[in-house]
Formats: structure tokens, C-alpha cells, sequence
């Protein structure tokens, strides 16, 4: 019996000293929960005031700015709403995969001016900038979501069933001219966008184009050694003359517009190993065919038919403008908008004759 009652005894003093350990465990774990919780909220704090945040509140009570909708998010709600930051929701990083922290006050304020500037635009074919979070290392920018992929997607891609028709591709194209007009000329200050490509154009269920990523290389905060050595483009869009020069103005953008209209023309991609050595660049592959009078070998077969040749000579007369060696040459952006546009029109008004007769 006395036996016994020792056991229950050390048994009680084991439990005892067992429970007295696993609740000083506990309250040590809760401790350090609360501790990375409160410097994780600190963190951000200081992240949120290192990107501006301050400035951005203030600026954003102030006066004359349009958008009242622009929101700033927190980086819980970026979560969230990301899906923990799944691939799929974002878009890019600052348009070259760069990631760059605002290291000082003048870098915050440019960051700041030009987070302002985007949040006003406001075009049916780009794409909206709803907020932005400035609760993580590097600030994050919030669009409105564009739900059926990219123009290249649509292009390349595997759906090939799902074939864009000419009237199709000339009305993208011409919202595609509109938008970049409208970013050049008409926005509240000019915005070049610099990184035009058809993997930058989005396309909703009806088929709108939406010009994605507008100036996002401009949000780069860098060094000014950098700015000056770093041509910003993607291969095979790139205006040469800006390449050449390092200088940048809208023209680079009518460039890139003819490859993307090219594109649009021929289904082909604007830069294509499987293709000859001279005609890797788009570019040069439909110069060479216009020059040489066989167009026709460039164009995509499926958007051609019986009465639309001549409409289709047009277009790629106008991508021709538009990819000349010197930015002088170029037409203006709202330009090439209104000459597609009247090839629209005028397409839809064969149309309905031909429908009729
Ligand atoms: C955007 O522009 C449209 C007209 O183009 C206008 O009705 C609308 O109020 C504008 N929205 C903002 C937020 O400025
Ligand atoms: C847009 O995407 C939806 C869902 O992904 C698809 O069902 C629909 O066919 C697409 N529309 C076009 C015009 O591609
Ligand atoms: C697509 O078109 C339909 C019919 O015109 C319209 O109701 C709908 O809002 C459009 N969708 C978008 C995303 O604009």
C-alpha cells in the first residue's frame, strides 16, 4: 500500500513538474508570438513610412487630384487578396523583374509623384491602378484585374481555335494606338510607356484591349549611373534609335506599336529564332517582305479573304511608318490611331454594303 502511494506520488510530482514545464513552454511561445507579431507590425510600419506613406496620405487629402478612389492597402489585405502572392496575380516587377529599394527622401518623393500621376489615368484601354501597399520592402502597385490574358496569349498561345479575325485584330490595334495617344498627350502629365509588347496588353472577356505596366520602369527608383546605362524594352520592340542613343522620347513607343501591329498582322512573334538570321526581328522580316513586294507571305493566312487585301496593305503600310529608323520620321501616336481608325470605319461600312448587296 505505502508502496503504492509512493507511486502516486512521484507519478503527481512527474505530472505536476510535467505541466509546470509545458506552461512556462507556452507562455514562452506566446511571448515570442507577441514579440514577431509586434516587430512584424513595426516592420511594416517602418517599411510603410520608409515608401512614403506619410507623403502619399497627404497628398492624397490635398486638392486637384481626379481619382477619390485610390486606395492604400495593407499588407494583410495584399495577402489576402493575392492569394499569398500566388504567380498568377502578379503582373511584373517594375517591368524588368528588377526589384529596387527607395533608399532616400528624393527617390520617395519622385516614387510618390509618380504613384499620383498613375493613379490619374484614366483611358477604357489601360488598365486601372486601384492602390497601392507600401507596408512591404518594396512597394507593391494594385491594378484592376483583366480577366482573359494577354494579347499574346491570344496570338500564340495554344488556343489556336480561338483565332482573332481581322476586324478583331484592326479594332485592338486601335485601341491599343488610342491608349498610348491618350498616355502621351492627354494624361495629366506625359507618360511614355516605354516596354510596348503584346505580352503588356491585356484582353477582357469582350476582347478590350487594356495597355498593362504604362511606366512602370519609371517607377524604378535607381541610382543615376544606372539611368544612364540602362535602356529599358524588351528584345525584338526596341526602338533602335533609343537603343543607340540611350535618349527616350514618345516615338520610341510609336516604334514598339508597329512590331505590335506587325504582330497583329502577321500571327508571327516580334522576335523568332526558328525564323532566318536576317529575319529574326519581326521588324526587318516584314520590311524586307514589303520591299520585295510578297506581303502576302508575312500575312496571316487566316485573317485573309477575298475583299480585304487592300485594307490589310494599309495596316502594314502604316507599321512601316511607325518602325522608320528615326524617331522624326515616325508619326505621332494619335496619328496612327486616327488612320487605323478610319480603316475601321471603312471596313465596317464594306461590310454592311456587301452584307446588303
Ligand atoms: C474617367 O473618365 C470618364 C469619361 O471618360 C468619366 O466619366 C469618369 O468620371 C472619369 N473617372 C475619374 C475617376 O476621373
Ligand atoms: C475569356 O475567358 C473565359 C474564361 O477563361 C472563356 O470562357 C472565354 O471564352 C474567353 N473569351 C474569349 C473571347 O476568349
Ligand atoms: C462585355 O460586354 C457586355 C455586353 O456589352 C457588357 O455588359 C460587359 O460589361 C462587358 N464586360 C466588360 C468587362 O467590360
Amino acid at each position: 500500500m505505502s508502496c503504492k502511494r509512493k507511486d502516486f506520488g512521484w507519478a503527481t510530482i512527474l505530472l505536476g513538474t510535467t505541466i509546470g514545464f509545458l506552461s512556462i513552454l507556452l507562455v514562452i511561445s506566446c511571448v515570442q508570438q507577441r514579440r514577431k507579431q509586434e516587430k512584424n507590425t513595426e516592420l511594416r510600419q517602418q517599411f510603410f513610412t520608409q515608401n512614403g506613406g506619410g507623403m502619399l496620405i497627404h497628398r492624397l487629402s490635398g486638392a486637384g487630384l481626379s481619382n477619390v478612389d485610390f486606395k492604400i492597402f495593407t499588407e494583410e489585405a495584399m495577402k489576402e487578396a493575392s492569394n499569398g502572392y500566388d504567380e498568377s496575380n502578379i503582373l511584373g516587377q517594375g517591368g524588368q523583374g528588377t526589384k529596387s529599394r527607395l533608399v532616400d527622401r528624393s527617390q520617395m518623393a519622385q516614387f510618390i509623384n509618380e504613384v499620383l500621376v498613375l493613379s490619374q489615368i484614366n483611358h477604357s484601354n489601360a488598365v486601372k491602378l486601384l492602390g497601392c501597399c507600401l507596408e512591404t520592402e518594396v512597394p507593391l502597385l494594385v491594378y484592376e484585374s483583366v480577366t482573359n490574358g494577354t494579347l499574346s496569349d491570344q496570338l500564340h498561345g495554344s488556343m489556336s481555335d480561338s483565332s482573332l479575325t481581322l476586324e478583331q485584330r484592326l479594332r485592338i490595334a486601335v485601341e491599343i494606338a488610342g491608349s498610348l495617344a491618350y498616355l502621351h498627350s492627354s494624361a495629366s502629365i506625359p507618360i511614355i510607356h516605354r516596354d510596348v509588347k503584346t505580352t503588356n496588353i491585356l484582353l477582357d472577356e469582350n476582347l478590350t484591349a487594356k495597355v498593362a505596366d504604362f511606366g512602370a520602369s519609371r517607377l524604378i527608383p535607381m541610382d543615376k549611373d544606372q539611368l544612364i546605362n540602362m535602356v529599358k524594352g524588351t528584345v525584338g520592340y526596341l526602338d533602335p534609335e533609343y537603343y543607340n542613343t540611350g535618349l527616350l522620347n514618345e516615338k520610341s513607343d510609336v516604334y514598339s506599336f508597329g512590331v505590335v501591329l506587325m504582330e497583329l498582322l502577321s500571327g508571327q512573334k516580334a522576335l523568332c529564332f526558328e525564323r532566318s538570321q536576317q529575319s529574326k526581328h519581326l521588324g526587318s522580316y516584314f520590311a524586307s517582305a514589303m520591299k520585295e513586294n510578297r506581303l502576302h507571305e508575312v500575312i496571316d493566312e487566316k485573317v485573309i479573304n477575298e475583299n480585304n487585301w487592300r485594307e490589310i496593305e494599309e495596316a502594314a503600310r502604316v507599321a512601316m511608318e511607325c518602325t522608320r529608323v528615326t524617331g522624326e520620321e515616325r508619326p505621332l501616336m494619335k496619328e496612327v490611331a486616327a488612320k487605323l481608325e478610319g480603316l475601321r470605319v471603312a471596313r465596317i461600312m464594306l461590310k454592311s454594303k456587301l452584307d446588303l448587296g
